[in-house]
């Protein structure tokens, strides 16, 4: 069933047809079904594996979910990880269905180093160990209800590439303005008044986010 997708796509393709791509979204590739649709011209019908790795406090939880949909070439054939200390994403990707990936097993610390931290800037002081082709640090800042959050963390440079972008493959990811730079703990915490205030305004989030 999926090879015989796999020609049909092929077959579209070498035609120069519209794409057809069958979007879908599931725990794994066995159930992932759903409804054909017609890529645009710039875009392909790209297959992502992910999975989330969250820490808080001793339990560590994985969550691991896949989709294929109509999205912009760019998004082939790509690694896009970032790690937040206490949360990371691992997400593969291929191209117009020639094989479904899966995510591949924790890679080897690179050597670089980055601040890694999710939500609260005076957390914002421990460093996170990059790993495989993470070699980028990344800041992820947003508005929620009034209030900043800040993640940071490594990064692959096709995940800073994309950034929110990737919200189109596998629903909200990353959101708000995300910002990269490359070398060891560039990402710094920041100082004076500036990350003061940040602090005040964050601390009535810690609450809600270690227990929502
Ligand atoms: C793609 O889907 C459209 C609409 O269903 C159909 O007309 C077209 O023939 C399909 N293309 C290929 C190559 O299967
Ligand atoms: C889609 O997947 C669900 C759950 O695995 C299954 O029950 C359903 O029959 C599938 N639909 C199609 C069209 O394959
Ligand atoms: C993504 O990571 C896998 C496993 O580490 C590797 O084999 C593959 O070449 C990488 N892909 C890209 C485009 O870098
Ligand atoms: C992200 O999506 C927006 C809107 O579709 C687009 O304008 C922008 O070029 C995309 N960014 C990348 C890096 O593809």
């Amino acid at each position: 069933m999926f090879w015989a997708l796999i020609l049909t796509l092929c077959a579209a393709f070498t035609a120069g047809h519209a794409l057809n791509c069958t979007g879908c979204t599931a725990e794994d590739w066995a159930s992932c079904n759903g409804t054909v649709s017609a890529c645009g011209e710039r875009q392909k019908c790209v297959s992502a594996a992910s999975e989330l790795i969250q820490a808080l406090y001793r339990e560590k939880r994985v969550t691991k979910k896949v989709a294929r949909a109509c999205v912009d070439a760019g998004f082939c054939n790509a690694n896009l990880s970032f790690n937040f200390k206490y949360a990371s994403w691992k997400i593969r990707t291929t191209c117009d269905g020639i094989q479904a990936p899966t995510v591949s097993g924790e890679a080897e610390p690179n050597g670089l180093r980055c601040v890694g931290c999710i939500a609260v800037p005076s957390e914002c002081t421990k460093a996170v160990e990059c790993r495989g082709e993470e070699r980028m640090c990344i800041t992820v800042t947003e508005k929620v209800a009034g209030n900043i959050m800040v993640n940071k963390g490594c990064a692959t440079r096709s995940a800073c590439k994309q950034g929110v972008n990737i919200s189109d493959l596998l629903g909200p990811v990353l959101t708000g303005s995300v910002s990269c730079c490359e070398g060891n703990l560039c990402n710094g915490a920041g100082t004076g008044w500036h990350s003061l205030l940040l602090q005040l305004l964050l601390l009535p989030l810690v609450g809600f986010l270690l227990f929502a």
